[in-house]
Formats: C-alpha cells, sequence, structure tokens
C-alpha cells in the first residue's frame, strides 16, 4: 500500500511516500527548488520522485496533508472573532510570516498542484489529518513499544501544545492546550524582537548561553504554570492573540525587557539575559509539562516533536532532570516531519497496521549516481580522482587531521533541518581556531554560534554527559570537564556541545573517515557543520560544487570522487549562476 504525503501553503512543503508501512523518500521541496523553508507546491520534489523513483499516481492508494481544514477554520475564525476589533489585524499580510492565508483550503491547493503537474483529474482520495496527530506520529518509527508523545510547536491547526500516548499501532491525546499558549510562538516573536528573524530561533538558543539571570524571574510571569503540568502564555505581556506577528508584545512587554533590538544594532549583555531569560523560562515551562506526565502516565518513554523539540539544550534538560529515562526526538521534529508523520498516522492508526520501521537513519532523501556526480563535475570543468573506500576514507582523515575545511557528499540526504553527515561541511575539532576559520571561509555566521561535534558512538559517554546514542543531533549535554582541552571547536561557551553520534551499521563511510581521523590524532571526534552557505542544505552535486566553488573550502568529496581543484572560471561561473537564482 502507497500512501503519498504532500503539503504546500505553508513552510516546509514537501512529499512523502510511505510504501508498506516503510518510507521510501522524504522530499522537501526547498532542498530542490533551493528556496529556505519554502511555501510553494512541491514541484520540484515531485518531478524528482517521477523521474528517479518512479512514482505515479496510479500506484498511490491514498494522499494524505498534515492539516485538518476543519479545524484550522474554526481556529481562525475563533480567533479573528474572540477579540474584535482588534483581531482583525490577524487577516492583514505580515500577521502570519510563514503560512499563506490559503492554507484554509490545502486540500483544493494539492489537488490543484496535482492536476496541474500530471493533467488528470482522477485522484486518489485526500486525507486530512490534524496537524498535532501528524506530529506524535513519528511516534511509530519510534523505537518505543509505547511512549507519552509531547508535541510543541508554533500552532497546528488547532492547538500550540498537545500531550499524547502511544502504544503499538495507536496514537490517543491526552490534552491540548489553546492555539496561542504557544512555546514555539513565543520563541519566535522573542526571536524577532532581539533583531533576528523566524526560523532563526536556534541562533537565540546559542546567544542564551551567553546570558545571565537578570531577566529571568520577571520572564516568568510570561509562561504562569498551572496545575495538572500545563502552561499559558501571559495575554498581559504579549498581543499576538490579536495582532499576530505585526505587534506581538504589549507595552508591559517593553517596560519590563526593553526596546526592540534593529538586526544592524551590536549585541550586548542587555541581549544575552534576554535571550537567557527566554530559554531558561522556557526549559522550565516544558519540565513542568514533563514532570506532571511522567507521574501521571506509567510510561518511562518520551517521544518529542514540533519545533520546539528542535531545541537540543532544553531536551537535554528533560533527559537529565525528569524521570523519563529514554528521550527518543525525530530527525524531522519540526514540520519538515508532518507530511511523513500524516502518511503514518493514516497507516497505522487509522487504517490499524503493524508498525514496520524503527527509523535509525536520517537518509530517506534524494541519492544520486556516479554517473550524476561526474557529469556535474566535468560541467564545471573541475578535475577529480577517483579514491576507492578505504583509501578516500584514509585521505580524507588526513585532510582533517592537517585542519583542511572539507565538504563531505554522500548516497542519500539526510531529512530534517540536520546536516548528519552525508551534506555536511566536516573539520577538526581540536584547534579552537577551526571555529572562526569556518566562519570566515565558508559559514559567515554569527561568531558565538557553535559547530556540532561528530562522535563515534562508542566514546558518546567519554567526551559527553550523555548515556545514550544521539543519531539526529537532538541533545545538547555537557562535554566532560577533562575532554573540553581535547576539542575546544566543538564545546559552546556554556560547556555544551550539540553532538550527534555516529555508528557502523547506519552510516558506514562517515563512521570510517572518523574512525581513521581517531587512529590519526587519538580523537573520535570532528566537527560538522551543514553544507551549504545561506542557502538551503545542498541536495544534488551541482549544489555542493556550486557551495564548494563560492566558499574557500579545501577540499570535495562527492561519493568517491575527490576534488581539490578550484579554477577561476569555475569560481566565476558558479557564483553567477548563484546570483541568478529565484
Ligand atoms: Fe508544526
Amino acid at each position: 500500500m502507497n500512501v503519498l504525503g504532500i503539503s504546500t501553503k505553508t513552510h516546509d512543503s514537501g512529499i512523502a511516500l510511505l510504501s508498506n508501512g516503510v518510507p521510501a523518500f522524504v522530499y522537501e521541496e526547498e532542498r530542490f527548488n533551493r528556496e529556505k523553508h519554502t511555501l510553494k507546491f512541491p514541484n520540484a520534489a515531485l518531478n524528482a520522485a517521477v523521474n528517479g523513483q518512479g512514482l505515479d499516481l496510479r500506484d498511490v492508494d491514498v494522499i494524505t496533508a498534515p492539516w485538518d481544514m476543519k479545524r484550522l477554520r474554526r481556529s481562525f475564525f475563533r480567533s479573528v472573532m474572540s477579540k474584535l476589533p482588534e483581531s482583525l489585524n490577524l487577516l492583514r499580510p505580515g500577521a502570519r510570516k510563514t503560512q499563506a492565508t490559503l492554507i484554509v483550503n490545502q486540500s483544493g491547493w494539492i489537488r490543484v498542484g496535482l492536476y496541474e503537474r500530471f493533467g488528470y483529474a482522477n485522484l486518489p482520495e485526500i486525507v486530512q489529518v490534524p496537524h498535532h496527530d501528524a506530529h506524535a506520529a513519528v511516534f511509530f518509527v519510534s523505537p518505543f513499544e509505547e511512549a507519552t508523545v509531547l508535541v510543541m510547536d508554533g500552532y497546528g491547526d488547532d492547538t500550540a501544545t498537545s500531550a499524547n500516548i502511544g502504544v503499538a499501532n495507536r496514537i490517543d491525546r491526552l490534552w491540548h492546550d489553546d492555539f496561542f499558549d504557544s512555546l514555539g510562538m513565543l520563541y519566535t516573536c522573542v526571536t524577532e524582537h532581539l533583531g533576528f528573524e523566524v526560523f532563526q530561533e536556534g541562533i537565540v538558543m546559542a546567544l542564551a548561553a551567553l546570558g545571565g539571570p537578570t531577566y529571568a524571574s520577571k520572564f516568568k510571569e510570561l509562561i504562569p504554570l498551572k496545575p495538572e503540568g500545563r502552561i499559558a502564555i501571559n495575554r498581559d505581556y504579549v498581543s499576538y492573540d490579536t495582532h499576530g506577528l505585526l505587534k506581538p508584545f504589549k507595552e508591559k512587554f517593553f517596560e519590563a525587557f526593553g526596546p526592540a533590538r534593529h538586526p544592524s544594532e551590536p549585541l550586548t549583555d542587555h541581549h544575552y539575559d534576554l535571550a537567557y531569560a527566554l530559554q531558561h523560562t522556557v526549559e522550565e515551562a516544558i519540565l513542568h509539562m514533563v514532570r506532571e506526565l511522567s507521574r501521571r502516565h506509567l510510561s518511562r518513554n518520551l517521544v518529542l516533536a514540533g519545533g520546539v523539540a528542535l531545541n537540543c539544550v532544553a531536551n537535554a534538560r528533560i533527559l537529565r532532570d525528569s524521570d523519563y529515562e529514554a528521550v527518543w526526538v525525530p530527525p524531522i521534529a519540526s514540520d519538515s516531519g508532518v507530511i511523513l508523520g500524516s502518511t503514518l498516522y493514516h497507516y497505522h492508526h487509522t487504517l490499524g497496521n503493524e508498525r514496520r520501521l524503527v527509523m535509525t537513519h536520517p537518509f530517506y532523501g534524494k541519492g544520486y549516481t556516479d554517473a550524476d556526480i561526474t557529469r556535474a563535475l566535468d560541467a564545471a570543468g573541475l578535475a577529480y580522482k577517483r579514491i576507492e573506500g578505504p583509501e578516500l576514507f584514509k585521505q580524507t582523515a588526513r585532510d582533517l587531521s592537517e585542519q583542511k575545511i572539507v565538504g563531505w557528499f554522500q548516497d542519500r540526504a539526510e531529512i530534517g533541518p540536520r546536516a548528519l553527515g552525508n551534506r555536511s561541511i566536516l573539520s577538526d575539532a581540536r584547534s579552537l581556531k577551526m571555529k572562526d576559520l569556518i566562519n570566515a571561509r565558508v559559514k559567515h555566521r554569527e561568531a558565538f554560534r557553535p559547530f556540532a561535534p561528530a562522535v563515534l558512538v562508542e566514546h558518546v559517554s567519554e567526551y559527553f554527559d550523555l548515556e545514550q546514542p544521539d543519531p539526529f543531533m537532538t541533545m545538547a549535554p555537557k562535554v566532560r570537564a577533562d575532554k573540553v582541552d581535547l576539542i575546544p571547536a566543538a564545546v559552546h561557551v556554556d560547556g555544551t556541545g550539540r553532538l550527534q553520534t555516529v555508528d557502523r551499521e547506519n552510516n558506514p563511510r562517515y563512521y570510517a573517515v572518523i574512525e581513521e581521523y581517531a587512529k590519526l590524532t587519538g580523537i573520535p571526534v570532528v566537527l560538522n557543520t551543514s553544507f551549504n552557505r545561506q542557502e538551503p542544505v545542498v541536495n544534488g552535486p551541482e549544489d555542493a560544487i556550486s557551495c564548494y566553488l563560492r566558499t574557500d573550502m579545501d577540499v570535495l568529496v562527492l561519493g568517491n570522487f575527490y576534488v581539490t581543484e578550484k579554477n577561476p572560471g569555475a569560481i566565476r561561473r558558479a557564483r553567477d549562476a548563484f546570483d541568478d537564482q529565484p
């Protein structure tokens, strides 16, 4: 049975195919159309699936969409009617930045898009899966037979926070809070207040490590903790329930926490302290929910989903400070995951099919052949060598130990926002200067943001305060005190590291490079950052070659093809082509 998930008219559009309970592919449109968090109909992803995977709509039994239109319209209507006339502002452009108003007819737009793409109207049935159920459905590919599932995001069709119980092939909702009692929305609004943009919440999380508790106790007033493990957002401070992102805060917020920072203003202690207050208060709110859930329900397993579950600092605290023995966060916690989630929910919960798979790796994106790679290299006019397995891993490890910056492109792309070893830029974790070097030569990110360590799974507890694997980079535990000086480039200012564990079974080539590097240096940890520069993570070899040529990386490895050459003509062509992109 084939279930095709599709999302459009909202951020992170894309497609996912679940084939007899196993994900065949998960294609995020941004990887293909090169537009970050795109809202567009996933035409490029569909083309890739048709041409590469032989997708034929006539083989699809049912289509799922990760929003329930009835619930969404009801929530919109209620929000607009609730505080008239101010709440009419919610209808103005800019009140929502990540979603088109047209989403209220998402299924209709899916129908139109598919008709335009395939030219026939006889489509399979389109089933609408409630947004938080689609998030929670990642439970079906979790390692747990039963678990509590907590979903926290900006907002879904009927809620921003929901708690669920998953057992075998069922998920049942325990409770959900109001649409506007949203930790995700608050985080986004404070992110904008601090001069960053929507989807840059991770920068604020990193910034929080530089701050102190100046505003921490005052900020607690924003998120009152309610009985029974529930939370609320104090409407005395916020006005996004009437004005959305046009005017998210009331006067009381500015009196307490100062004016908004313009992006060109320097960051000061004041901004660090506000970021700290936000992060700390959100952590406490999540812990309040989690502790009560663990008190009331027997399960010792916790699954986290929704965009707030990208907060790896909070996730590490949950694991450390709650009674849950195991915490699992998928690689697709945010809305990049609801498309697959909608297919899983329908297949398992609605149709009652048995579970088929534990997701142990994230490599469900697009893969490319050797012919694709050499064609792209030839088109770019680059010289290259083919080096087979073991020698390639040794050469790459040598390059890393010599502090070269390596673009590492292998097999199928990762799904979700993190680069996890197939579309990664790798470098040496042993020298603090590597951070500045990667920033100056490749990434051009804020200097305070950390880079992530990738560690061989057998060594995780030796280097980090973590007793479980974390293949999806979802936790930021403390780096052990005696190891901080060994991997300084991977340690954030608060002593944590947003690590990724690497195991031989799920990524033998990546594992082999780190293993060879460990033989040379004695350190089983390398630095890993996403393969991109101010664009979506690279997808095909053309994207990787373009990024390599537009930046000052030293080495590019595409499958077994090894490149160190850059000629001025190739660089100029790559820059011109990138500037011409939409
Ligand atoms: Fe969501």
